[in-house]
């Protein structure tokens, strides 16, 4: 058993890689730097994040829809939307190391990397959209940037969803998928890459309307953090004043979270007036304006963004669910986004009833659930390797099982034991792990 650590965020990376959440990514060649890969255990728990999302925004709504566009899109759209333009940030040089750093991340006039102080260049504006080439010829027609927001494609594609769905204004786009920022200085794990997952919205709305929906999805914001078990306690609102906005944005919230490394940035609920709608309509020369059925009145709807990042979303959730009672480690995780549901397992693995009977329910309840199959070593060694990838139940056969059709579950967060059923587990745990609602199903 590994005992925990002082310092939270060597807890976390440490858990993470000894149970599969996250690797460095190309590890055997060395590595790339700040690049991840999720595991098995964590693809599974970032699969359940965006799913609940999706269900929450999307499904549930029936003013949200949703589109998966392009990473690639025509180099016209970062002209109109401002991007290859203003998506700067100011970096320096340290004059004795040649490292290079965000001015505004900066505390202090000492090098992080090498202590001199006073050396650092002018700062200059660095753009951080992502280049690459599209054909063959690496020559300057055939340049192109990977999307630094998944954001610009609803604007794009906004023309189209009004012809092809009835969605009337208020009504949002919604999408979730990889964005690429060329950072000075990501780091910080999973915290700030030059890859990553964003899940947004943008949300149509008329201009007299902007401040009831701004505060409609800043209390979803508040629903969503609960909903995915990030500890409220730790999340505050910060007001972003003029001239620090982004260049977009007329009313900007920061939602921060207490990382171990300290309060940063987690989502962000942005007013984008008509900015963009605005500008690919110039750029494009296309008419986007929605014309209101009702009063057949043309015009440009204004936009309310919530925005939510995928992999920071990920590192506050672990970082909310990580729980230490004396030795054991148990990560707290709301059951409908656990990596797994259950463990099955036989008592002993040298015993074929045992295993035939864990085998028939396993197979019965994986068509439903994600399950973990576990057998070796000794039962205590199991339920300890599933705290920590936080499965809510474990379910055991015995040798009364055999005789009486039950058999014992543990709960994760108490550590309680309690025998159930067989024929009555589906229903144990589609209430466990969706709710009340879901016992009737
Ligand atoms: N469309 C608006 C937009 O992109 P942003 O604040 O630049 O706004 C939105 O990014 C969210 O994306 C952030 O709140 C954060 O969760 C996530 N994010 C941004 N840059 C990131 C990076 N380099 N690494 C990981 N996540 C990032």
């Amino acid at each position: 058993m590994s005992k925990p650590k002082d310092n939270p965020m060597d807890n976390i990376l440490s858990l993470a890689k000894r149970r599969g959440f996250v690797f460095p990514g190309s590890e055997i060649y060395g590595g790339l730097a700040n690049s991840w890969d999720y595991g098995p255990v964590g693809s599974l728990l970032k699969k359940n994040i965006k799913d609940l999302w999706w269900k929450m925004f999307v499904e549930s709504r029936e003013d949200v829809v949703g589109i998966d566009a392009s990473l690639l899109m025509n180099t016209k759209v970062w002209e109109a939307s401002g991007h290859l333009k203003e998506f700067s940030d100011p970096l320096v040089e340290c004059k004795k190391c040649h490292g290079r750093f965000r001015e505004d991340n900066l505390e202090g006039d000492k090098c992080p990397s090498c202590g001199e102080k006073e050396s650092f260049t002018e700062a200059k504006q660095f753009n951080l959209m992502l280049k690459t080439f599209l054909g063959p010829a690496e020559e300057e027609a055939n340049q192109v940037y990977f999307r630094p927001e998944t954001a610009q494609a609803m604007f794009v594609d906004f023309k189209n969803v009004l012809q092809t769905t009835r969605v009337k204004v208020p009504f949002g786009i919604a999408q979730m998928g990889k964005a690429f920022r060329n950072e000075i200085t990501p780091g910080n794990f999973i915290f700030r890459t030059r890859e990553f997952e964003q899940m947004e919205i943008e949300y149509f709305v008329k201009e007299k309307e902007w401040a009831e929906h701004f505060e409609h999805w800043r209390q979803a914001m508040w629903q969503w953090m609960e909903a995915v078990g990030i500890d409220e306690k730790m999340v505050h609102e910060l007001e972003i004043p003029d001239g620090e906005r982004a260049h977009y944005s007329k009313r900007t919230i920061d939602f921060e979270f207490d990382y171990p490394f300290g309060r940063k940035e987690l989502y962000g609920l942005a007013y984008r007036t008509d900015f963009d709608l605005k500008n690919h309509e110039k750029g494009s020369g296309q008419n986007l304006k929605y014309r209101d059925p009702e009063t057949n009145e043309e015009f440009l709807p204004h936009v309310i963004e919530p925005t939510w990042g995928v992999d920071r979303t990920i590192l506050a959730v672990l970082v909310s669910a990580y729980t230490e009672d004396g030795d054991r480690v148990f990560l707290k995780l709301p059951p409908r986004i656990a990596p797994y549901k259950a463990m099955i397992s036989p008592l002993l693995a040298n015993k074929p009833e045992l295993v035939k009977m864990a085998k028939e329910i396993f197979d019965d309840l994986k068509t439903e659930f994600s399950l973990a199959w576990d057998d070796r070593g000794n039962i205590g060694k199991r339920y300890y390797a599933q705290d920590e990838i936080g499965t809510p139940y474990c379910i055991t056969v015995d040798f009364d099982s055999l005789e009486n059709k039950e058999v014992t579950i543990r709960d994760r967060d108490t550590g309680t034991q309690s025998r159930v059923p067989i024929n009555e587990l589906r229903t144990f745990l589609r209430t466990g792990v969706w709710g009340e609602a879901h016992s009737q199903k």
